[in-house]
């Protein structure tokens, strides 16, 4: 028996000198291809034929006569014993079992499109892929076309193999005031199926996956990672086969699409190989979402200190005293005022007067334009808060127009509230009038986004309605910047990254508790969208007291802001969160543009990362305690990703936190220390003894 010569495609990162990570597509004939290599960058002149043929499996009794691929796009009807990548029916509701064929190939700078048709049933499947040499992100999507309207079930971003020399995949979940839990559950035959079908990216199943390699940690090992972005909620198939292959399957959540048409797309699914750890993902991923995905309206405008008046006043809102307290704000070091929840319709509590976007005048007789002078006067800029897509039953809209809600008369409500139906036109431009006429009657140049419940059902319509809104006002507004909220970190995903300029990454202001949830969130988000507030000193959320100057400290890793009342701060903790804020605004130029490493710690106490700056000659370490350790002695903190011949000057930049109980004499209690690179790396630093609940600064300089 004779094969047909495969074709095969290669896809390649060169950044200049060299490429980080080769793709190899090969398919048999005219069948659909599969990946038969991803990992460290192959020679230029690999013959692609012999290795599609080298990744070829045997067959043993059991077994069919020959291996089904697992392609781009698994088909049933080539007996693939996994699950598929694509199923869909008939307008009748008979299923169709696809068997594609090739077409065409386009290949054009980093992107390559590979064409695939079904003639029988009047179907075409188009798989796009790009590479991206500066971020070593791949993004790949899969479209479809049908000659006649077809239902769709499930559609998956092109299927991509996981590695075999892998234990265990780390996923990711969360709830409201804890995201970015990272669960690790052990490859076995089977499929890890996570779907999320709250109709938004969720709080509880974030798209994201990491597939360490044997021994990978954070800093060192080999690890694929993978992130989905669509904010409807996804699906993802982590399954092994029975022969012990292994495929990731993406899409948005199955049943998505409600009803029958002749275009579907998967959103942009974001995969990326490292042969550094966890972190070679992270830093992927941080810098595709900084330097790809956010359109900012102006790059170079440093990153604003926030000030939110949340956990400040709530919904009472008086005049005066949120001008006592924008002053106090801007004395503290704050760049940008946001006014949250309370200033529109009736809205004295959460449950009334969503949609109702115009200014209560109980509140402000004359307007926002007297709050939003004192703000300018200040020296800040303004930010106000939305709820778009959200309707109170107790609303003048929803009284005029029912049919505007989503879902059943009688759902269920969440915090008192309906969704808004986006995918209807006449909704879209109701919402978009009501902001515009607000943003455009002031000087405002942000909009917290807010999306406080699921919806009644997952609609793909409705995600396609947000992202048409957003859009459009972004074209209309074009200055404003966006954070993407729902109920902090709901809402949290690359799609929506395209749209919007930060996140609020989590309701839970309590630093010990941030801190967690901020450094396993940079495994896929930089510091320039990542959202952290300086809390009240009792946390609203938790009912812990902390220091200010750890609240300082970790809200200073990320885009730092303040959300307590400033009126409850003592002499001392204004002070420390003015000089912490000096800090940060001396560091913020570069530390923008750093790449956030997370630290393999000794001490499970100890949560540690080093933002490296992007040419190499600085850094800081952040070293949080979130617990009491184990053993009496802090164990030394290895750095990583120097250079080993290096010299580098290591010096902590809050020596004055040292409590009385630290009685030895630590170098770096006393100044600054030149170290080399190897030893930093391989040794580590010494820090002082230092209470649970705190963090040391060490800033670092190559010499
Ligand atoms: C959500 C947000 C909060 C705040 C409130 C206002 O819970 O996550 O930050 O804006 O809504 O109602």
């Amino acid at each position: 028996m004779t094969t047909p010569t495969p074709r095969t495609w290669r896809l390649d990162d060169h950044d200049g000198t060299a490429a980080r990570q080769t793709l190899v597509l090969a398919a048999t004939g005219d069948r659909l291809p599969q990946c038969v290599y991803w990992g460290d960058p192959l020679p230029p002149d690999a013959n692609l034929t012999t290795l599609a043929a080298a990744h070829a499996i045997d067959v043993t009794g059991g077994m069919l006569d020959e291996n089904p691929d697992l392609s781009l796009c698994p088909e049933a009807a080539r007996t693939f014993p996994g699950q598929p990548g694509l199923i869909l029916r008939t307008r009748d509701g008979t299923p169709i079992l696809p068997r594609f064929l090739y077409v065409s190939d386009d290949r054009n700078g980093d992107a390559l499109d590979l064409r695939y048709a079904d003639a029988d049933h009047g179907l075409r499947l188009t798989f796009r892929f790009a590479t991206d040499p500066s971020t070593h992100i791949v993004t790949a999507r899969t479209i479809l076309d049908a000659d006649a309207p077809v239902h769709l079930h499930w559609l998956a971003a092109p299927v991509l193999p996981a590695p075999q020399l892998s234990d265990e995949m780390i996923d990711v979940s969360g709830r409201w005031c804890g995201e970015f839990q990272l669960n690790r559950t052990p490859w076995s035959p089977g499929i890890r199926y996570r779907e999320n079908r709250t109709g938004r990216t969720g709080h509880e199943h974030f798209p994201g996956l990491l597939v360490p390699c044997r021994g990978a940690t954070n800093t060192r090992g080999e690890a694929y990672a993978f992130h989905y972005g669509w904010s409807g909620g996804h699906r993802m198939i982590a399954e092994e086969l029975p022969d012990g292959r292994r495929q990731i399957q993406w899409g948005h959540a199955a049943r998505m699409e409600t009803h029958a048409a002749t275009r579907f797309e998967t959103a942009t699914l974001h995969a990326t190989y490292s042969r550094t750890g966890l972190n070679g993902c992270a830093v992927a991923f941080q810098r595709h979402v900084r330097d790809r995905i956010v359109d900012w309206p102006d790059r170079s405008r440093p990153r604003p200190v926030h000030y939110n008046c949340w956990e400040a006043v709530y919904f009472d809102h008086r005049l005066p005293v949120l001008k006592d307290i924008a002053s106090r704000a801007a004395d503290l070091g704050a760049e940008r005022f946001v006014l949250d929840d309370g200033w529109f319709g009736q809205r004295d509590d959460d449950t009334r007067s969503l949609s109702d976007w115009t200014v209560d005048p109980r509140k402000y007789p004359d307007g926002l334009g007297p709050l939003i002078d004192h703000v300018h006067g200040c020296g800040m800029t303004f930010g106000l808060w939305f709820e778009p897509e959200m309707v109170n039953p107790d609303s003048d809209i929803h009284r005029a127009h029912p049919d505007w809600a989503l879902g059943a008369a009688d759902q269920t409500l969440g915090r008192q509230q309906k969704a808004l139906d986006m995918g209807n036109p006449r909704v879209r431009d109701f919402i978009h009038a009501r902001m515009a006429a607000i943003l455009g009657a002031h000087d405002i140049d942000y909009v917290k986004w807010d999306h406080n419940r699921v919806l009644p059902m997952p609609d793909a319509d409705q995600t396609r309605g947000s992202y048409a809104l957003i859009d459009r006002l972004r074209r209309d507004f074009p200055g404003v910047e966006i954070e993407s909220c729902a109920s902090g970190g709901g809402r949290i995903d690359f799609g929506i990254m395209a749209r919007t300029h930060r996140v609020w990454l989590s309701d839970s202001n309590d630093a010990l508790e941030r801190l967690r949830i901020q450094h396993d969130a940079a495994l896929f988000l930089p510091l320039a969208v990542t959202g952290s507030h300086v809390g009240p000193r009792r946390c609203h959320t938790s009912g812990r007291v902390l220091d200010i100057r750890f609240r300082a400290w970790v809200a200073a890793q990320r885009h730092m802001g303040f959300e307590m009342d400033p009126r409850e701060l003592t002499e001392d903790e204004a002070r420390v969160l003015r000089d912490v804020t000096a800090w940060w605004k001396r560091n913020r130029g570069w530390m923008t543009g750093a790449d956030i490493l997370r630290l393999d710690s000794a001490d499970p106490a100890v949560l540690a990362e080093q933002q490296m700056a992007r040419d190499g000659g600085r850094f800081v370490v952040f070293a949080g305690k979130a617990a009491t350790s184990a053993q009496i002695a802090p164990r030394p903190l290895r750095l990583t990703a120097l250079d080993p011949d290096a010299t580098y000057r290591i010096e902590l930049a809050n020596r004055a936190d040292a409590p009385a109980l630290s009685r030895g004499t630590p170098l770096l209690k006393d100044g600054p220390v030149d170290l080399p690179g190897t030893w930093l790396m391989h040794h580590g630093i010494v820090l002082p003894w230092t209470y649970p609940d705190s963090m040391w600064v060490v800033e670092g300089h190559r010499l």
